[in-house]
Parts: structure tokens; C-alpha cells; sequence
């Protein structure tokens, strides 16, 4: 089992750090969700993250970076930043943005997946920021850190979570510092900057309208050739039951065809809906932001009731509900 240790403890942060600095992996908090750190400079460091997620060696990962000096952590991984993705890291930094730059020639190579960019983040979580300036005072200049499950499955939101994902790791082999619940719940917004304009690749809790506006320029259409990112697989944040997404008239005729043979079937909803009688359910709460908190934990909650199906209310078509729409849309694919 891995070892799990209270952030609010100095010795844990220390010993966190320590760890890094030795080539090892950390879980920890971030205001998104939990990231299964490991230093970005070092490759067996990393390759030891692909293999604990069981995630393709060419499926990149974020850097994450300290707070205290934003633009010299951004040099020593990127090789430019225009002129947008300044006005970016400026309004949204720390916080939960993601900026894919040009990746400076030779550095954290195996973290990026082969790429030629590299994606930078620098989280606002205390304890995050804690312990990238723990390990950054032992030479360890940014932490890999992907969300902290197994690939294609449910991101972490608790410390909880992230040691049921790997079990099979022994305590010297990871340590995770419990933080709380992330505040934010879905992972971060995720916009490239490589390509002379803003282009969205991962929808999160910042809308495309608070991107646009701090850039000063409109958000460009994907294309084609836009890097691949797990988090933009089709299929991915998936429980083990199927979830599927219905509207609140849909599900109440669903349920009233199947009466008590839905008992089986969890439901995730806003609207008043009648269930089966002792189907596990959640009411989904009104806004985006206290959805997107609670959303990968409620999915593990039904999950781990053993239904087979999670049916769950449409959010939404509104610019807010665009990340949670999306990790819905991704965990019912
Ligand atoms: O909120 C978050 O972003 C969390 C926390 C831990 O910071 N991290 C996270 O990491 O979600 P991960 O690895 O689960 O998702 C990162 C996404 C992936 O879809 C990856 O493909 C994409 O970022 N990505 C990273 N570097 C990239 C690059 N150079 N080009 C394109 N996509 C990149
Ligand atoms: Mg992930």
C-alpha cells in the first residue's frame, strides 16, 4: 500500500520533497485534481509515472511549475511565449490553466511524450506550491504530474482515491499527501499556444469567453493536426459501470417503464426524478462549479455501489457546464 501522510504536517512536505528530489513518485493535491508527481528533469523519475498509470509512453505529461518566479520556471522549459500566452499566465496564474508552448530543445523530453511542446501549469494549491518549492530548493526545477489514476479511468479528487488506484505500489514506492477534496474537481483547462493563436484543447472551469477575453484575441478552431491529448480521447474518466446521459423527461419515462427493475441503475440528477425504490442516486447540484467539484466522486460513490448502469441528467448547454459536459460526455462514451 502506498504511504499516506497529512499535508498539514511540515515533515510530510519534507519528506515529499526529499522523494522527488531521489527519483520517486508523489501524490498530491492540486486545486484541479491529484497529480501523480515525479521531477520533469529526471527520465527514470518519469518513466515511472507512464508505468504506474499503465499510460503510452507518448501520451504527454504537464509540468507543473512554482509560483514565485512564473516566468524563469517557464524558461527553463519553453522555448518562447507569445505575446497571448503571457496575457494568460498573467490573469490565470496560479490557477487552473494548462499552456502548451514550444518545449525548449532537450529538456524533460520523456515527459513530453516525444512532443516538441511541452504543457505548463502552476497550481494554486498550498500545498502544491508547497511542495514544488520544497523539492525546487533540493535543484528540482518542475514536477510531471498527470492526474493520478490509471489511464483512461476516473481522475482522483481525494488522497483517498488515489491510494484505491494503486494498491499494488508499495510505501517506499509512493507516497501521497492528503490535502483535503479538490476545490476545482475537474482537471485543468487545457489551451495550446503554439500555434500563432489560442486553441482550447481541454475544456475546464475557465469558459472560452474568460480565455478570449484575457488573451485579447478570439480562441481558433482545433484542427486536424492539433497534439494529441489523453484527456481528448474520446473514451476516458470512465467507471466501471456504463454511464449514460439523458434528459430529465427521458429519464422519468425510463424509470416509470422499468419500475422497481431499475434498482440496479444509480442515477446522478438535478430535476426531481422518480428512481427505484432504493437506487443509489445524488442530486446533481444546480451549478457548474459544485458539479465539477463533486463529479468524479460522486461517479466513484455509484461505481462502488455495483450497479452496472449510472444514468445521469444532460447538464446544461451553457458555457459553464462546458468542462463538466464534457467529462460526462468522455465517462459515456
Ligand atoms: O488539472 C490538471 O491538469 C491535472 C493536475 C494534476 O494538474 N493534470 C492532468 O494531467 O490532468 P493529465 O496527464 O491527466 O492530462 C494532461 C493532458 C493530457 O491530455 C495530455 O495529453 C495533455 O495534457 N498534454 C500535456 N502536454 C501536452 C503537449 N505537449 N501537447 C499536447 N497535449 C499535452
Ligand atoms: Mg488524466
Amino acid at each position: 500500500m502506498p504511504l499516506l501522510l497529512d499535508a498539514a504536517d511540515p515533515a510530510a512536505v519534507a519528506q515529499a520533497a526529499q522523494r522527488l528530489a531521489a527519483g520517486a513518485l508523489v501524490g498530491l493535491p492540486t486545486e484541479t485534481v491529484y497529480g501523480l508527481a515525479a521531477n520533469a528533469d529526471d527520465a527514470t523519475a518519469v518513466r515511472r509515472i507512464f508505468d504506474a498509470k499503465g499510460r503510452p509512453a507518448d501520451h504527454p505529461l504537464i509540468v507543473h511549475v512554482a509560483p514565485d518566479d512564473p516566468r524563469a520556471a517557464i524558461d527553463a522549459y519553453a522555448r518562447e511565449v507569445p505575446g497571448f500566452a503571457q496575457r494568460l499566465i498573467t490573469a490565470f496564474w496560479p490557477g487552473p490553466l494548462t499552456l502548451i508552448l514550444p518545449r525548449r530543445e532537450g529538456v524533460a523530453a520523456v515527459a513530453a511524450g516525444g512532443q516538441d511542446s511541452i504543457g505548463l501549469r502552476c497550481p494554486a494549491h498550498p500545498v502544491a506550491q508547497a511542495v514544488l518549492r520544497a523539492a525546487a530548493k533540493q535543484g528540482v526545477r518542475g514536477l510531471a504530474a498527470p492526474s493520478a489514476n490509471r489511464f483512461g479511468r476516473v481522475s482522483p479528487t481525494t488522497a483517498q482515491h488515489v491510494v484505491e488506484e494503486f494498491t499494488d505500489l508499495g510505501d517506499d514506492a509512493l507516497l501521497v499527501l492528503d490535502g483535503g477534496a479538490c476545490t476545482v474537481g475537474i482537471e485543468s483547462t487545457i489551451v495550446d499556444c503554439t500555434r500563432g493563436a489560442p486553441v482550447l484543447l481541454r475544456p475546464g472551469m475557465l469558459t472560452p469567453a474568460q480565455i478570449e477575453a484575457a488573451a485579447g484575441q478570439p480562441l481558433r478552431e482545433r484542427d486536424e493536426a492539433a497534439p494529441r491529448a489523453s484527456g481528448t480521447l474520446e473514451s476516458h474518466y470512465a467507471p466501471r459501470a456504463k454511464v449514460r446521459l439523458m434528459d430529465a423527461k427521458q429519464l422519468r419515462a425510463a424509470f416509470q417503464v422499468l419500475g422497481d427493475d431499475a434498482k440496479h441503475i444509480a442515477l446522478y440528477a438535478r430535476s426531481p426524478i422518480e428512481a427505484a425504490r432504493g437506487a443509489p442516486r445524488r442530486r446533481m447540484p444546480e451549478n457548474a462549479a459544485a458539479t465539477a467539484q463533486e463529479l468524479f466522486a460522486v461517479l466513484r460513490e455509484l461505481d462502488a455501489t455495483g450497479v452496472r448502469l449510472i444514468w445521469v441528467e444532460t447538464p446544461p448547454d451553457s458555457a459553464e457546464w462546458d468542462g463538466v459536459r464534457d467529462r460526462l460526455n468522455r465517462a459515456a462514451a
